[in-house]
């Protein structure tokens, strides 16, 4: 074990950091150009180029917010300080990292060769919908890779493609234009634990292993992101369901008949229908993203899922355990008659998303041996599909209306 390092949090409030101005470069441009104008003084914009002067030179990552949930960012094209992410994180190293940008020409720049002087736009033509509606925002579409690349090997785990996301919190947008460098960045969360969505989850998981945690307050989305491939087959997947819906993907040219690529335990073998689909079946191919076949979002507790709709948990289901955990989201009534902890994220499915994770790690701190969560109907749409996908692979035991799985 090598000597634990001195973490600190830098507080960076987004609203201190200077003027930010639009500017439409060319009537066809996918985005605006923006342009900073640096507040003079204070901390927030200090301790934002101390941060990125780490990500720059440095050899440890530095965690930072982002709208969906901390992330715990290297230099993209070191591979000295990639490695430094799967250290810190304990991630295995053939899960790929998706790289952030600030710019679209940031981007082209990772998609064209060295020896490419063509004047074609190297952004696939299926993205530009994609980019126009949700970028910068909480959407990953995967990218050729080139050969060669200026990424470091370790971003791409042997794939012949990358994941890309331009974030839309001012803070990370910044902290990457200041880098000046694509940033690698997982989720800043010890692998196998909730994603982290204030700086003080990443504290808890991560104290002592990196140097630099920038605290920009609670992620806004509260979940990743949505991950799109709309290059690797015939038709455009989702490879994870995020803070972009599937029905909000629908809406882009190109993207209409996007399929669902990722499985969640309860549907295997079953067939789910999307509620702007009309009737009309998902194609349903085998999970391509490889993070999603590892444990994942566990918090030490044994967490049991309560399918929507099934009814509050009975006594016969926690015999035995002696402190009980309980999540409520949109029907259960408080307390269900237990003798418990517990956390109400109301009925909203957006602010279900954002205290999700949070709750997890609430309630592991109050040391529960299980946690009761009533689970919400992913078809409604929104982010529903993406709490209920968090969800399956936190729990161990799903029960789906009176009937218990394990
Ligand atoms: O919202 C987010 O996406 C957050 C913030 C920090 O931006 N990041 C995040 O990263 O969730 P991570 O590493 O926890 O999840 C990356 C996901 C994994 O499921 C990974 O397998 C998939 O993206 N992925 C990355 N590159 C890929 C590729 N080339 N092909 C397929 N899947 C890929
Ligand atoms: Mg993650």
């Amino acid at each position: 074990m090598s000597k634990p390092l001195e973490t600190t949090i830098l507080p960076v409030d987004a609203s201190k950091l200077g003027t930010i101005t639009l500017s439409r470069a060319k009537p066809d441009a996918l985005l605006d150009d923006w342009h900073v104008e640096w507040a003079d003084s204070g901390s927030s914009v200090a301790n934002l180029r101390h941060a990125a002067s780490e990500l720059r030179k440095g050899t440890h990552p530095v965690a930072f917010p982002t709208e969906t949930v901390y992330g715990l960012g290297a230099d993209a094209t070191r591979s000295s300080a990639v490695r430094g992410i799967y250290a810190a994180k304990q991630r295995p190293a053939d899960n790929p990292l998706i790289v952030h940008v600030s710019s679209l020409d940031q981007l082209r720049s990772l998609l064209r060769s060295p020896n490419d002087s063509s004047s074609v736009d190297p952004i696939p033509a299926i993205y530009h919908s994609l980019i126009q509606r949700f970028w910068p925002g909480p959407l990953t579409m995967i990218m050729p890779l080139p050969s060669p690349s200026p990424l470091a090997p370790e971003v791409t785990a042997q794939l012949s493609t990358f994941g890309a996301r331009m974030p839309r919190s001012l803070i990370a947008l910044l902290l990457i234009h200041l880098a000046d460098r694509p940033i690698a960045a997982p989720s800043a969360n010890a692998s196998t634990k909730p994603s982290p969505t204030a700086a003080e989850h990443v504290a808890y998981d991560l104290n002592g292993r990196i140097t630099t945690i920038l605290d920009g307050g609670p992620c806004d989305v509260g979940v990743e992101s949505t991950v799109v491939d709309g290059i690797s087959g015939d038709t455009p997947v989702i490879l994870r369901p995020g803070g972009v819906s599937i029905d909000e993907l629908r809406t882009c040219p190109g993207w209409e008949r996007v399929g669902v690529a990722y499985k969640d335990k309860a549907e295997m073998g079953s067939e789910s229908e999307s509620k702007s689909g009309a009737g009309e079946k998902e194609a349903r191919v085998a999970p391509r993203a490889p993070g999603m076949k590892y444990r994942h979002y566990s918090p030490r507790a044994r967490v049991m899922l309560f399918e929507a709709g099934g009814g509050v948990p009975g006594q016969d289901i926690v015999q035995g355990q002696r402190r009980i955990g309980l999540i409520r989201t949109k029907h259960w009534p408080r307390g269900c008659g237990f003798n418990l902890w517990e956390v109400d994220l109301g009925s909203d499915t957006r602010a279900i998303a954002r205290g999700l994770f949070s709750a997890l790690r609430e309630l592991d701190r109050k040391d529960v041996d299980v946690i009761l969560v009533e689970g919400i109907d992913e078809r409604e749409g929104d982010v529903a599909a993406a709490v209920m996908n968090r969800l399956r692979k936190a729990a161990e035991v799903e029960v789906k209306g009176s009937q218990q799985l394990s």
